[in-house]
């Protein structure tokens, strides 16, 4: 059985909103401690928005809901979730709720650059209070705690923390190809490329599954990661490294040699689909994040004989990154309700009772790895020895904006032949997009 590698190194997220950072002065924890569950008297419904409808994200989900409803019986949960991966569907229409002054009581936004959007726009209510008197400060990691705050003032509750660079694998079908699912995983693209050519040879027609546009982008942030290392692949987003450069160039073309492996109906996939090609036996492997294990940790499958997992070949002891927030929107009908909320979702047993079924591991760092599944103490582990770097697909490494222009171009270059035009178009859309977006 394969693990994902533990290799030792520093964990640095390194990502802070944009002109801001963490302010300890104003981050300090204060001395009530945790107080969940004595926060308010408030009552009646309180409007949850998210994505999260079927397998684990809807487990997830349930396991915040249940706690809830014992703390605060008064409080009626309403589930105002959007369907479609990775907010696909559900950012726009809350977007446009935004717009409209019609925003529900509190909805799930990304650390880091998602976020950073909300609260420029002036959408967001300040949190600090509620760190104060839950003495959350001390409990979430400061370099989390600068990716959700802005001018010292702190804007989301952490829920968890996701890995977006794992492969996902079906040693039946690596067996067949004559590839040992329980060796070393391939150490480079390079590598990988040679086993996807062992499976396309023994007669698997799609070697790697792919969904829609949002899995490709997520593809290739993977494949950046893989290529240009941490510190290269963090410079993307700060300028220092350039997207027109000749290292950019060599990614798009693993990336456009991935692409050739993949399954033609991508467009009118989601995740979950990709991924059940996986278990099913009609891909060898997906590139997804580790929500893939909550829904099959659900269906009882066995990590070992029905999946593998490994880090995207060349990205070892690197960590890609995300985080599921909470928010309190400006405007919101009940915000006392909504703070009862994010006090359970910032709770030691509301992180608990999440993700162990989410696949993701919790954000506090009070949590007992042996309450997890195998898959979640690997990650656990990672994530305190890796070098951390923040995920494109899922909101921490880009404005919601540039990520909408990358997606154009990947999606565009995801109806292409994947040859040398289309790469050079897809590099020039890119390059396009950062000057588009990069701050000065
Ligand atoms: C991400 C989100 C995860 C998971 C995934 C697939 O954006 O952070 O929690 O839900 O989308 O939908």
């Amino acid at each position: 059985m394969r693990r994902l590698s533990l290799v030792a190194g520093i964990a640095a997220l390194g990502l802070a909103l944009a002109g801001c950072g963490g302010d300890d002065s104003d981050n300090s924890a204060g001395d009530t401690g945790g107080n969940s569950g004595s926060g308010t008297e408030a009552s009646g419904d309180v409007e949850v928005f998210t994505w999260w409808t079927e397998g684990g994200e809807k487990a997830g989900l349930d396991g915040l809901v249940k706690v809830f409803g014992e703390k605060y019986p008064n409080l009626k949960f309403v589930n105002g979730a959007v369907a479609g991966g990775a907010g696909s569907n559900a950012k726009a229409v809350l977007a446009s709720r935004l717009q409209t002054q019609d925003p529900p009581d509190t909805f799930q936004g990304h650390a880091g650059g998602e976020l950073s959007d909300y609260i420029k726009a002036g959408q967001l209510e300040d949190l600090s209070d509620l760190y104060q008197s839950e003495g959350w400060s001390d409990v979430f990691p400061k370099t989390l705690i600068d990716a959700i705050t802005y001018e010292g003032k702190i804007y989301s509750v952490p829920s968890n923390v996701h890995r977006a660079n794992v492969v996902w694998a079906n040693p039946s079908v690596l067996e067949k190809a004559g590839i040992d699912p329980a060796a070393e995983p391939p150490a480079s693209i390079a590598d990988w490329i040679t086993q996807l050519d062992k499976v396309k040879a023994s007669g698997v027609e799609t070697p790697l599954s792919i969904a829609t546009d949002w899995t490709q982008v997520q593809l290739l942030e993977t494949v950046l990661i893989s290529d240009l290392k941490a510190d290269a692949y963090k410079g993307l987003w700060t300028g220092d490294t350039k997207w027109d450069s000749a290292e950019v160039t060599t990614a798009l073309n693993d990336y456009a040699k991935l692409m050739s492996y993949t399954n033609s109906n991508r467009s009118s996939l989601d995740w979950p689909d990709a991924a059940n090609m996986v278990r099913d036996g009609k891909a060898a492997y997906n590139v997804m994040g580790d929500w893939v294990a909550a829904n099959w940790q659900g269906e009882k499958l066995e990590e070992g004989t029905d999946y593998i997992y490994f880090p995207v070949p060349g990205s070892q002891g690197t960590f890609d990154f995300l985080s599921d927030s909470f928010t309190l929107p400006v405007g919101a009908k009940n915000p006392e309700g909504a703070k009862d909320w994010l006090r359970v979702v910032g709770s030691a047993e509301g992180q608990k009772a999440f993700n162990t079924v989410k696949g993701s591991i919790p954000a506090r760092t009070d949590a007992s790895a042996a309450d997890y599944p195998t898959y979640q103490q690997s990650a656990i582990k990672d994530f305190s020895t890796d070098t951390i770097v923040p995920s494109l697909a899922h909101g921490a490494a880009a404005s919601i904006s540039w990520l909408n222009d990358i997606t154009s171009a990947v999606g565009k270059f995801g109806t292409s032949k994947f040859d040398s035009g289309a790469v050079s178009e897809l590099q020039s859309g890119l390059t396009q997009a950062a000057s588009n977006n990069l701050q000065s």
